[in-house]
C-alpha cells in the first residue's frame, strides 16, 4: 500500500483544483459538449477530488466508477461526496448525488489496479480520468494500460502528474539535493513495478501517441503561498522522509533544510495534465 491519508488528500485538494490546467480541462469538457450523459472511470480515486473537480465540466448525467484499493478511501470518499453534494442518497452499495443542476450516480469499485486493470477497463467508461496517479505506476504498466486503453478506443483525462520540479522562496542551499533525493524516491516501487515517477507523464504521452491518440500537455504546478500553510508542514516532512529514505542526503542536511522550509512565502511543485483523445 502506498498510504494516502483522507487528510493530506483534503489538505492537498484545494491546491490541486486552484493547479488544473485550464486548457486541458476545457479540451476535455469539449470532447461531451453535446453530449446529455456519460460514464467516468476514476483511477486511483482516493477520497473523490477528481469527481469533484470535473462533474461541472462535464454533461448533465453522469455515472462514475471511483476505483481504489484502499477501503478507507473509499469510505472516505462516501463521506465527502455526500457532504460536497446538494442531496445525497445510497442506492445499495452506490451513491446518487444531486449537484448544481447535474445527476451524478457513483459506484465504488475495490480493486488493486496493478493486478485487475483489464477487469477494471471493461466497465462501462466514455472517459477514463485519474488525478494525482500516474507517477505511482511503472512503464511497463503505463504501456500495458495504453494498449488496454486504445483496444477500447477510449479517451484519458490524467491531470496532476508530478513532473520533478520543484522551487522554494527562500530557497536553501540544499534545495536541489533533496529535490535530486525525492525524484529518485519517487522511482521506487510503489506496487506496479519501478516507478516512472517524474518521467511518468512524458512516459504516458509517448505511448498515446505511439497507439495514435492525439495527446494535449499542460503544467499544472502547485503555486503555494504562505497562505498554504497548512500544506506545508505534511509537505516538507514528507520529502524529507522520502529524501532520507534513499540514504542520499545526511540527517543533519535534512533537518536544516526542514527548519530553512517551515513556513516558506512561496513554493512550486511541478505537475503535467494531459488530455488523450483516440483515433477515430
Ligand atoms: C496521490 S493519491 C490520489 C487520490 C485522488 N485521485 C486525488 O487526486 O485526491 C493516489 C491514489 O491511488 C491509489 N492507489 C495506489 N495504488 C493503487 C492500486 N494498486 N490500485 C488501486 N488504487 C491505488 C491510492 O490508494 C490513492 O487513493
Amino acid at each position: 500500500m502506498t498510504g494516502f491519508s483522507p487528510e493530506w488528500l483534503a489538505l492537498r485538494e484545494p491546491a490541486d483544483g486552484a493547479a488544473r490546467n485550464r486548457d486541458v480541462l476545457s479540451a476535455t469538457s469539449r470532447l461531451f459538449e453535446n453530449k446529455d450523459a456519460i460514464n467516468v472511470l476514476d483511477l486511483g480515486s482516493g477520497s473523490g477530488s477528481n469527481l469533484r473537480a470535473l462533474a461541472a465540466h462535464l454533461p448533465l448525467h453522469q455515472k462514475w466508477a471511483l476505483v481504489d484499493y484502499d477501503c478507507d478511501l473509499i469510505k472516505a470518499a462516501r463521506t465527502a461526496l455526500s457532504g460536497w453534494a446538494n442531496e445525497a442518497a445510497y442506492v445499495g452499495e452506490s451513491l446518487s448525488l444531486q449537484k448544481d443542476g447535474r445527476v451524478i450516480d457513483v459506484a465504488f469499485l475495490q480493486a488493486d489496479l496493478s493486478a485487475n486493470l483489464n477487469e477494471v477497463l471493461d466497465g462501462p467508461a466514455d472517459l477514463v480520468t485519474a488525478a494525482a496517479f500516474f507517477d505511482l505506476v511503472s512503464t511497463d504498466w503505463i504501456e500495458r494500460f495504453v494498449r488496454g486503453l486504445a483496444a477500447r478506443k477510449l479517451p484519458l483525462y490524467a491531470v496532476l502528474t508530478y513532473n520533478g520540479e520543484e522551487s522554494w522562496k527562500p530557497a536553501h542551499p540544499s534545495d536541489a539535493t533533496v529535490n535530486a533525493a525525492f525524484n529518485l524516491h519517487q522511482r521506487t516501487d510503489k506496487g506496479f513495478g519501478p516507478a516512472a515517477g517524474p518521467a511518468a507523464a512524458g512516459v504516458l504521452a509517448a505511448a498515446l501517441r505511439e497507439n495514435g491518440y492525439e495527446v494535449v500537455l499542460g503544467d499544472s504546478p502547485w503555486r503555494l503561498t504562505s497562505a498554504d500553510h497548512l500544506l506545508f508542514e505534511p509537505l516538507v516532512a514528507g520529502i524529507a522522509a522520502a529524501a532520507g529514505q534513499t540514504g542520499k542526503v545526511a540527517p543533519e542536511v535534512l533537518q536544516a533544510w526542514r527548519n530553512a522550509h517551515r513556513s516558506p512565502t512561496a513554493c512550486v511543485i511541478g505537475h503535467t495534465d494531459l488530455l488523450a483523445i483516440p483515433p477515430r
